[in-house]
């Protein structure tokens, strides 16, 4: 997916994929070519960041995935400046029981941020983002939170 993202945004080339087997038919589009972008690749637990080094931090659908959501927001908070902020999406449909008892309902996840040291800069709870499933326009909704942090 990043060499085809990196194809997309940066080379600027022509992206073609086949969506005939969903209804959707074929759906074809070419993207500016953006120069100071950049695609890498690392664990959200592990950043290749120094401390206090990131204007702007965007993470979707990411921290329920995490095997350790606390270590991720950390590494999150670590490599923020203090002036920078930090936006995260997430439906918190969390793949362990003990993450349900630790994060959900969202005032514990707000507390865990709070300790972590983060000052919440707004907080949204029920951002529906519809996920497309075929022609017929079924789809999957997600509820999702949404917030933004600072230091
Ligand atoms: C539900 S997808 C979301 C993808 C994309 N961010 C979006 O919003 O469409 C979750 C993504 O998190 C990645 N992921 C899971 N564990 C991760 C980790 N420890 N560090 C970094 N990425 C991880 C998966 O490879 C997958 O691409």
């Amino acid at each position: 997916m990043l060499k085809r993202a990196n194809e997309f945004y940066v080379e600027g080339q022509e992206i073609s994929i086949d969506l005939t087997d969903k209804g959707l038919g074929q759906l074809t589009r070419k993207e500016e070519h953006l120069k100071n972008l950049k695609f890498g690749l690392a664990k959200a637990e592990k950043l290749p960041f120094d401390e206090n080094s990131q204007d702007l931090i965007v993470s979707s659908f990411l921290i329920d995935r995490l095997d350790d959501p606390r270590k991720g927001l950390e590494e999150m908070f670590r490599v923020l400046k203090p002036t920078g902020k930090c936006i995260v999406v997430s439906p918190l449909n969390f793949k362990k029981k003990e993450h349900w008892e630790l994060y959900y309902p969202a005032s514990q996840l707000s507390d865990v941020l709070k300790d972590i040291g983060f000052e919440i800069l707004d907080w949204q709870e029920d951002i529906v983002v519809e996920e497309p499933l075929d022609g017929r326009e079924n789809f999957v909704g997600w509820r999702c939170l949404g917030f933004v942090v600072g230091k």
